[in-house]
């Protein structure tokens, strides 16, 4: 069996770590076709690197740009890569915009889509996640599901029940497979900060950067931390931080770096007292990790997080996050790893593929 794996952004190259050893010894075939929706070195290589990636294959060059630029670029890259190679299937992971476009471009070529993390609904339709996951769940032959509720959703949606297979959670696996790589590694102690002495905090969602006043709440919360706070930037939300009152001087209780690489993060998050984010994959990690999670954010797609006690949801509003960041440091650090958060999924996925894929209503030869 021949595929194409899809990976563009931060989220995604982490997702394919597990997974291409795993789909090597299965025999699979698996190449990565990287269409440079992130670029720079700490939004890129690091992650090749720290999760000895193979190198892709196809390097297809998009960048940035509005959502329709980004998604069409990457489309007819995709278009023309698909054309020429004919894989037996396109596996695309997330929820990205490289991710839509995968399914986009393959499924009107006629090459079936296979979709890792299929399923997750945040019921928010102003996000661009929650967009790009509902088409492309639509365009997927096979939906390859991190909790039992993904499958529900798809159910509910008209999706059959043969199409899913509950695999479990990739970024769970990644954990699960670096954390004793990182036994040692002392990231915070080398920043001069202690164990459980500080809080790690990532913002990166337009729901939060796009709205100034929102913005500006989150970084009065995080300025009255009651533990220093350690605050790796995306790029997006780095030229708007002064206007919102972070400066990063010496001494503020908000220390800024640039983002950090995927060992070091993981590093970070086992040591922090508590997490505050937007990011999706963090809720997952913390959930992982053991570290009690804030979630600024109106909604979440991954509730079982929640559920099991190690997230909380926190509007963008100064005091609601200081409350939740207060539990959240003196609650415990203690909950059960949902169903198949383990270190068995790329397994699960190698299967599910050699069982075979089935193509949608009207593309059988
Ligand atoms: C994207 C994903 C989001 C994911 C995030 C992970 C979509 C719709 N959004 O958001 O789901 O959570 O990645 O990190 O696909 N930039 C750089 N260097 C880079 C990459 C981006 O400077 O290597 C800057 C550019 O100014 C760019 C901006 O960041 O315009 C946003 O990048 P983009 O990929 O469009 O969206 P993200 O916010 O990264
Ligand atoms: N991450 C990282 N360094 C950083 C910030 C995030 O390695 O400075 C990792 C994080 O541990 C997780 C992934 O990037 O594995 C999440 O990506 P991000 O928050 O950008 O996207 P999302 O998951 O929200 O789509």
């Amino acid at each position: 069996m021949n595929i194409i794996v899809v990976v563009g952004a931060r989220p995604n190259f982490i997702k394919v770590g597990p997974l291409m050893p795993a789909l090597a010894s299965a025999g699979i075939d698996a190449r990565i076709a990287h269409t440079g929706q992130h670029y720079d070195a700490t939004m890129s290589d690091v992650f090749f690197r720290d999760l000895e990636i193979p190198e892709p294959a196809w390097f297809l060059g998009v960048g940035s740009g509005t959502h329709a630029v980004q998604t069409g670029t990457a489309m007819m890259k995709l278009e023309e890569l698909l054309a020429a190679e004919r894989p037996d299937a396109l596996l695309v992971v997330g929820d990205v915009n490289s991710t839509l476009a995968g399914a986009l471009a393959a499924s009107k070529i006629g090459v079936p889509v296979v979709h890792l993390e299929a399923g997750l609904r945040s019921r928010d339709m102003s996000m661009p996640e929650e967009v790009n996951r509902l088409v492309t769940d639509q365009l997927t032959s096979m939906l390859l599901t991190p909790v039992r509720e993904a499958d529900e959703n798809l159910i509910a949606e008209g999706v059959d029940a043969s199409r899913i297979h509950f695999v479990g959670n990739i970024m769970a696996e990644s954990v699960l497979r670096n954390l004793a790589r990182i036994e040692t590694r002392d990231v915070c102690g080398t920043l001069g900060l202690a164990p459980r002495g500080y809080v790690l905090a990532t913002i990166h969602r337009p729901e939060n950067t796009d709205h100034p006043e929102r913005l500006h709440e989150i970084a009065s919360a995080l300025l009255d931390s009651p533990l220093p706070v350690l605050f790796p930037v995306h790029p997006r939300t780095r030229p708007l931080l002064a206007s919102a009152g972070i400066d990063g001087a010496e001494g503020s209780n908000v220390r800024l770096s640039d983002p950090v690489g995927y060992l070091d993060m993981l590093a970070l998050q086992r040591d922090a007292a508590a997490i505050v984010t937007d990011s999706g994959g963090i809720q997952e990690e913390a959930c992982m990790v053991g570290t009690p999670c804030v979630t600024v954010r109106r909604n979440t797609e991954r509730a079982i997080t929640v559920e099991v006690g190690a997230n909380r949801l926190a509007a963008a509003d100064a005091r609601v996050i200081g409350d939740a960041l207060t539990q959240a440091l003196a609650g415990g650090r203690e909950w059960e790893r949902p169903e198949r958060w383990d270190a068995d999924v790329s397994s699960r996925v190698s299967e599910a593929l050699l069982s075979g894929v089935l193509p949608l209503a009207g593309c059988a030869e």
